[in-house]
């Protein structure tokens, strides 16, 4: 039997937003919009560029005006996050194209992430999804603890796909599924993939995982095989959801481009100067970074 390998991968990179919004000193605006640069320079050509939440909430992404304001290009798809209306109001303010919205499928977590129930949440997002797609943007909705909860436990499987339809019905282009504590493992990751590939045959289908128990690249080594070719990663490693305890970085870009090319899938990622979009941030950061790739090459190994 041999693996199942695209000849080609799609890396959606969440540095600037899901990397840094877990960062505790304020990363400064400028140094942000470099790192976005850097990383666009490196050839990734989609990317989370901040969040439109409260700043009281999550003062990192108090910028997100500023940012896009300076970082839209015709090359990129540069999403933004929103969870609400007060959010989309902030976005339909700027140039940006392209949203993503975000839910857990626990109830427990989308209350401490967003005060509200999952419900709640839907109740809110839907028509708004509906506004979304007739003014013609991009639409991505992120799914949080679809394996896992930090509060509630193993979430079961039926249940991430009754929110995953919820969100296809409503128009959206994109599912990004999340492993939001990094506690799938690659049996899990495989069945979850497999089945929304089976189901949502019209929808790009995005793999986020976090890496707290170093299982992110047999994750998605396991939705490789279950045919998933997009993933969301960040440079350096960072990241993590200051509302979900236990969260710690995303898959690492260099680690997971890395393991593509050498497998022969194409990403269109320059390592080379994904370091030096790292390098641009990493001085401001208060965690090192400590992706295999990165750490060995200041080692010069
Ligand atoms: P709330 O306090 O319930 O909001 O927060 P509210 O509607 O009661 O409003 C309270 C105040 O916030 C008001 O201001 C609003 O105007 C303001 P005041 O009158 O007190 O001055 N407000 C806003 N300001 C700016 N932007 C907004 C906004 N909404 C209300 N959008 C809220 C509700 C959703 C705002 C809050 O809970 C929040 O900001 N949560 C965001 C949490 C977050 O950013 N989490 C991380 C991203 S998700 C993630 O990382 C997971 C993911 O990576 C996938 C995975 O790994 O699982 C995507
Ligand atoms: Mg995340």
């Amino acid at each position: 039997m041999t693996l199942q390998l695209p000849a080609k991968a799609t890396i959606i990179e969440v540095g600037p937003r899901d990397g840094l919004q877990n960062e505790k000193n304020f990363v400064p605006t400028e140094v942000k919009k470099d790192f976005i640069r850097g990383l666009k320079s490196a050839g990734l050509t989609e990317m989370e560029l901040t969040s439109f939440v409260s700043p009281k909430w999550v003062p990192q992404m108090g910028d997100a005006a500023e940012i896009v304001a300076d970082c839209l290009d015709n090359e990129t798809r540069n999403i933004v996050l929103a969870p609400n209306r007060k959010g989309m109001e902030r976005v339909y303010m700027t140039d940006c194209k392209a949203v993503a919205v975000f839910v857990g499928v626990s109830n427990t977590f989308n209350q401490k992430n967003i005060n509200k129930s999952t419900q709640e949440s839907m109740a809110e997002l839907i028509p708004i999804i509906g506004e979304l797609k007739e003014k013609g943007y991009f639409v991505r909705a992120c799914i949080s603890t679809a394996f896992y909860c930090p509060y509630e436990g193993k979430i079961k499987l039926e249940d991430t796909l009754s929110l995953c339809r919820q969100f296809v019905d409503a128009g959206v282009d994109e599912l990004s599924v999340a492993d939001t504590i990094g506690m799938a493992a690659p049996h899990e990751s495989y069945a979850l993939f497999s089945s929304l590939k089976r189901e949502f045959t019209d929808t790009l289908l995005t793999a986020h995982f976090h890496d707290t128990r170093k299982l992110a690249l047999s994750n998605i080594l396991a939705a490789l095989q279950a045919g998933i070719d997009r993933f969301d990663t960040s440079a350096g490693g960072l990241g993590g959801c200051p509302f979900a305890p236990g969260a710690a970085g995303n898959a690492a870009t260099e680690d997971v481009v890395y393991m593509l090319e050498r497998m022969g899938i194409q990403t269109n990622v320059n390592l080379e100067k994904l370091v030096e979009a790292i390098a641009i941030v990493g001085p401001y950061l208060s965690r090192s970074i400590e992706s295999a790739y990165y750490r060995l090459l200041q080692q010069n190994v």
